[in-house]
């Protein structure tokens, strides 16, 4: 059953306030580690709705529909819940999701952009993943982070069919991984991740294309090559490894320099897509002498 929260009774307008003020404190208060991100979506970022959040979305386990996964995913059983983690780490093991909220939770307003080139704006709870990948201790081999889907066709029925190869994979670089900004969400506007949303915990990466935001994590596992990822395998010359927002960059297919925010209405402007979603500032320097066109 649903948690109830101060927010079922907190009018949204009043709720947004107060927790922007929260996360000015909290840019203001924690520079060192939390830096103008925070600051950034305090100022001026005003979220979706629960209702556009929660019912446009890309979950293919689901159905290719934007609203298959709102639609299907509550047929997913997301207790009891653990994620393995394994490879390159001291502490290898099966964590069980109780133990992880053990990790203070924090709330990050993120811009969220789909390569796809709609985007939203959205308060995730979560904590972030370099707490998680300290307490296991990866070893001085570890360059690279995987993360897997859950596969369970019976439950996820877009996994009867051949859609993607799964379970769904992605992968980050273990220096992207442990950045502050790299989060472990779970969950939205204070409640509890929607299945849709990827519960009970996914993965949410600001500066990057929505499909590295992995959902529903069963698996995480520190390696020494780049993992294979879903829609690199898929696709490798339209989606890359590294999937860096870029709107200097076009998918083959589209222009990547503007995108369609959901919610504006039907016949708003489509705005001006940012360098790394707008937290050049915060990640530029992870990628200092790369080409970001070759490593799309
Ligand atoms: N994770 C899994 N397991 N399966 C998916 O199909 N879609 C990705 C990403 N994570 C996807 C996934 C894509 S393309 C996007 S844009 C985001 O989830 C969408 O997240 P949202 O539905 O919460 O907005």
């Amino acid at each position: 059953m649903r948690r109830l929260t101060e927010n079922d009774v907190t009018p949204k307008a009043l709720w947004l306030n107060r927790r922007a003020l929260i996360a000015g404190g909290a840019a203001a208060a924690g520079a060192a580690t939390w830096p103008a991100g925070q600051a950034v979506a305090a100022t001026g970022l005003e979220p979706n709705t629960w209702e556009e959040i929660t019912s446009y979305n890309n979950f293919y386990e689901f159905g290719t529909d934007k609203d298959d996964p709102k639609r299907y995913a509550g047929a997913l059983t997301t207790a009891p819940w653990s994620i393995a983690v394994d490879g390159l780490v001291a502490r290898p093991g099966i964590y069980d999701l109780d133990a992880l909220r053990g990790f203070p939770t924090e709330e990050r307003i993120y811009r969220f952009r789909c390569v796809e080139a709609w985007s939203m704006v959205i308060p995730w709870n979560g904590f972030p993943l370099a707490a998680l990948l300290d307490r296991v201790e990866p070893l001085g081999a570890a360059r690279y982070v995987a993360f897997e889907t859950l596969y369970r066709p019976s439950e996820m029925r877009g996994q009867q069919r051949a859609i993607l190869d799964w379970p769904y994979r992605e992968g980050l670089r273990l220096d992207e991984a442990m950045h502050p900004l790299t989060l472990m969400a779970t969950g939205i506007y204070g409640e509890d991740l929607p299945n849709q949303n990827g519960a009970p915990i996914r993965l949410v990466v600001p500066w990057k294309y929505g499909f590295k935001s992995i959902k529903s994590i069963v698996r995480i596992t520190l390696t020494e090559d780049e993992p294979p990822t879903t829609w690199n395998m898929m696709a490798a010359h339209e989606y890359g490894f590294y999937a860096n927002v870029n709107p200097e960059v076009d998918h083959p297919r589209w222009s990547q320099a503007t995108e369609r925010r959901i919610g504006g209405g039907l016949f708003a402007r489509r705005q001006p897509t940012l360098m790394f979603n707008g937290y050049a500032d915060e990640v530029a320097g992870l990628y200092r002498g790369m080409d970001l066109t070759a490593q799309f």
